[in-house]
């Protein structure tokens, strides 16, 4: 034991054994403030006993120093066969700083790191592999970043100084492999990060509060970055060593989790409600389009010619879509652009799209009547279905598009369709 070792027992006598797990919904709350905890690093540990102890004594050595009483370290044990818990609950004793969790009812890493945050106290949330592939000395580097006011700082392997020890080919193929997997498929979160499987970083709890999590597996940073309102991004170089004591955890049900977890995560930031607003306006439209075509071409009406007729009543149906939208369906976004110049851009942009879309449609719709033998009000509900997918989907792309993001915009506008601009890229 070196000499940077905190007095025992100083401020508070709460008793030094292991604690229950936190349970219910995985959601983190917000913290009260007065324990002047800044920095809580949690440690998932799964039969480490033969690391956890040097693994504490390091971290110690290292945070004791800029931090003082102001960190925490929180082992999340699974009820390790090797009893890490026990040891570790042991290690309280001379290591005032370090609390451990027994789960007894739960498994997994990502679920274990967000059980250790929900019973943590600090302002910034920290997680860090016990077998000491991560090295420790990086923790330093992540909580100067935090410092500086970063919302989510991450150690990465794929940085300028960054690497791993010696890996198989195989290995780094997987690795990268799952990495491209996640950029197809989540780019907007995958992409944000160079090493999205990295298990070593820190976020600010502010940036994940209230937000529910549902991970499954091991990548805790994918579910953060997916679920947690982050701006602004920083990443520091690490090596990933070899194991030297235990065994990875790593199995092929790991990677079959990990591409459930991705399609997970993608459901869930699909602008559903969007979309059932988008349909709600179009099919008013559908009555605004028969109810004019009825007015001006109904020989007991105005008795217009019938292309005439159509052609007004779908300009109108267009119109009166496109105003619902900017009010309803899109309107959060349109009230960040209310000058008369882009409300008039936003509204040509919806006019092409739609006409586009009326040609599509009529050319689905002779594809599966002509070609399919389909029947022709079946085929045109399935054409009217694609389309409006097709419509909701470039109008939100490119109609109401986020042009100009001002530094208080409401994060919503970084919601779950991601309009391509980043301004958590572009520090403060
Ligand atoms: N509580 C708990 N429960 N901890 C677990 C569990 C579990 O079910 N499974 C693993 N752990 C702990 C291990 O004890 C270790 O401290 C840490 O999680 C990482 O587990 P390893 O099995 O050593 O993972 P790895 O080295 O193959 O992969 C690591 O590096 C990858 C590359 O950065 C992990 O950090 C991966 O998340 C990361 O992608
Ligand atoms: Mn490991």
């Amino acid at each position: 034991m070196n000499g940077h070792m905190p007095p025992a027992s100083d401020e508070d006598d709460r008793p030094r054994t292991v604690e229950p797990s936190p349970h219910g919904a995985f959601v983190v709350r917000a913290a009260d403030g007065s324990s002047g905890i800044r920095l809580s690093l949690v440690i998932p540990t799964y039969n480490e006993a033969k690391n956890i102890g040097e693994l504490v004594q390091r971290l110690t050595a290292l945070l004791e120093e800029p931090l003082g009483a102001a960190y925490e370290l929180i082992v999340v044990d699974d009820d390790s066969p090797d009893r890490t818990w026990e040891l570790a609950g042991a290690l309280t004793a001379s290591y005032p700083r370090l609390r451990v969790v027994r789960r007894e009812q739960e498994r997994g890493l990502s679920t274990a790191v967000i059980r250790g945050w929900q019973a943590a106290r600090g302002d910034v949330l920290g997680v860090i592999d016990a077998d000491l592939q991560h090295p420790p000395e990086v923790t330093l580097a992540l909580w100067r970043e935090m410092d500086r006011g970063a919302d989510l700082a991450a150690a990465s392997r794929h940085v300028e100084g960054g690497g791993v020890s010696n890996w198989s080919p195989v290995r780094r193929l997987l690795s990268r492999g799952a990495q491209l997997f996640g950029l197809l498929l989540l780019p907007n979160v995958v992409g944000r990060v160079t090493d999205p499987m990295s298990g070593y970083f820190m976020v600010r709890r502010s940036a994940i509060v209230g937000a529910p999590m549902n991970p499954l597996g091991y990548k805790i940073l994918i579910e953060v970055l997916g679920r947690g309102k982050i701006r602004w991004i920083a990443e520091v170089p690490y090596v990933f060593r070899e194991r030297i004591e235990g065994e990875s955890k790593v199995t092929w049900r790991l990677y079959v989790e990990y591409l459930r977890h991705l399609l997970r995560l993608r459901l869930s930031r699909l602008p559903v409600e969007r979309f059932i607003r988008f349909a709600i306006v179009g099919s008013s439209g559908v009555v605004v389009d028969m109810g004019l075509l009825y007015l001006l071409s109904d020989p007991h009406a105005l008795a217009w010619g019938l292309t005439r007729s159509k052609i007004v009543a779908a300009e109108a149906a267009i119109l009166s879509n496109f105003l619902w939208n900017d009010v309803w369906t899109f309107g959060d976004i349109a009230r960040s652009q209310r000058d008369v110049r882009s409300k008039f851009v936003r509204f040509l942009k919806f006019q092409l799209i739609c006409l586009s879309g009326l040609v599509i449609n009529t050319a689905l719709l002779n594809l599966q009547f002509n070609f399919l033998a389909m029947n022709r009000y079946i085929a045109n509900l399935v054409a009217i279905g694609i389309v409006t997918a097709w419509n909701f989907w470039l109008n939100m792309k490119l109609s109401w598009r986020v042009t100009v993001v001002k530094e208080d915009a409401p994060l919503a506008l970084l919601d779950k369709t991601d309009d391509g601009v980043d301004p958590a890229r572009t520090p403060r």
